[in-house]
């Protein structure tokens, strides 16, 4: 294979790493100079900080009126582990995975919790399990977006809107960037660090007025730490869904999170947010269109995600090898990469076939990914030298 000319232009930023993602567009650390550090998260001012942004994210995404919204501990999973351990038992539950995220939910659900009933609805890298075989009577558990196949579920067609289960959806590789049916939902998560590009660490959960019929009905057969704790005496701790967080907060991380937040709102919100991160998927299907050696992962078009767009080597030399030689092939194009200062972390999921995965969320521009994938093209062809 011909050596290829490095390419005349480099991204200008060179940000693509599927979480902590990029910030937003313009942002240097002085987006934190308000921030309340050294004051208590209790104290009236620290808590109307926290408690704007939950009122932020409601008005970006439209949760629905009626439904609560939160600042929990321990990211998106324990956003997620917290819903898990509080709503599931009364009713057998399918868990839906496809990748290594919803894999982490299964073993939860199965192997910690072993609740009565679990079905798993499964699929191999690259696919949706067949979405037709969950049962709505039962409660679901499921990723909107696989963050490591980069497999997202197409919409909410397929969910029941007279379902007499939960419907409980990790959705921190999509809120901001996908349109989400959130009459179709009554539990969703998400962190801070995706789509907005703010910091790890904190979490947030909306949940309809059914999953808080659950929680104040419902008690758990099994022991719950304080910090997935939402409920006392049987009624939901309204005060936690109104900045008094359980534990204590960042208020580095919340200023962080609230200017992620208004950038949103002045690119013109959620609509805007799905623009730029569409357009980035499509900057990369009209590449890959074009390609012989590489092709996405996502086998349907329509479950491609904008997000996390996970690729797959094709190339006859590179299927021709072992598992350990394509993971060795592919971490190579990876260190190309990062030695020409081009990419940063734009490596698969440790768990996921070997590849490139771009993120294609909000924060990054468009120019920077039409920049960049010529460089992929230059990578292949040394490592073909
Ligand atoms: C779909 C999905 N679920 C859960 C997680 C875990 O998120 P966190 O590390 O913020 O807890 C991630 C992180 O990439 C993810 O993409």
């Amino acid at each position: 294979m011909p050596k290829l000319a490095k390419p005349a232009v480099r991204p200008a930023r060179t940000h693509f790493s599927s979480g902590p993602c990029a910030k937003r567009p313009g942002w240097t650390l002085a987006a934190l100079e308000g921030a309340l550090v050294g004051r208590s998260h209790r104290a009236k001012a620290a808590k109307a900080r926290i408690a704007e942004v939950i009122e932020r994210s409601r008005r970006v995404l439209g949760v629905p009126e009626g439904w609560r919204v939160a600042v929990v501990p321990a990211s998106d999973t324990g956003a997620m582990e917290m819903l898990l351990w509080q709503l599931l038992g009364p009713k057998p539950v399918d868990v839906l995975a496809w990748e290594s995220f919803g894999e982490g939910w299964v073993t939860d659900v199965v192997k910690q919790l072993r609740v009565p009933g679990a079905r798993v609805l499964e699929a191999p890298y690259g696919r949706l399990p067949d979405l037709a075989e969950v049962d709505f009577e039962h409660d679901v558990v499921f990723p909107w977006n696989g963050t490591t196949s980069g497999v997202r579920v197409p919409d909410g067609g397929w969910i029941a809107a007279d379902r007499a289960g939960l419907a409980i959806c990790d959705a921190t590789s999509a809120v901001f960037a996908m349109e989400l049916p959130w009459a179709k939902l009554d539990a969703v998560t998400w962190s801070w660090q995706k789509v907005l590009g703010g910091e790890a660490q904190h979490g947030m959960l909306a949940i309809s007025p059914r999953a808080v019929e659950r929680l104040e009905s419902y008690k758990p057969p099994w022991p719950l730490p304080k910090v997935f704790r939402l409920t006392k005496g049987g009624k939901l701790q309204a005060g936690v869904f109104e900045g008094d967080t359980i534990n204590t907060v960042s208020m580095l991380c919340v200023e962080d999170a609230l200017d992620g937040l208004r950038w949103a709102e002045s690119i013109g919100g959620l609509s805007a947010l799905v623009r730029r991160s569409e357009a980035n998927l499509a900057a990369v299907a009209d590449w890959v269109a074009k390609q012989d050696w590489i092709d996405f992962l996502a086998e349907a078009p329509e479950t491609r995600s904008s997000t996390s767009i996970c690729l797959a080597i094709t190339a006859p030399w590179f299927a021709a090898l072992a598992a350990e030689g394509r993971a060795e092939a592919a971490k190579r194009i990876v260190g190309l990469l990062e030695q020409e200062g081009v990419a940063h972390d734009v490596g698969s999921y440790r768990d996921a076939p070997p590849g490139l995965r771009l993120w294609g969320g909000a924060t990054v521009e468009r120019a920077d990914l039409e920049a960049l994938l010529p460089w992929l093209e230059w990578a292949h062809a040394e490592l073909r030298r």
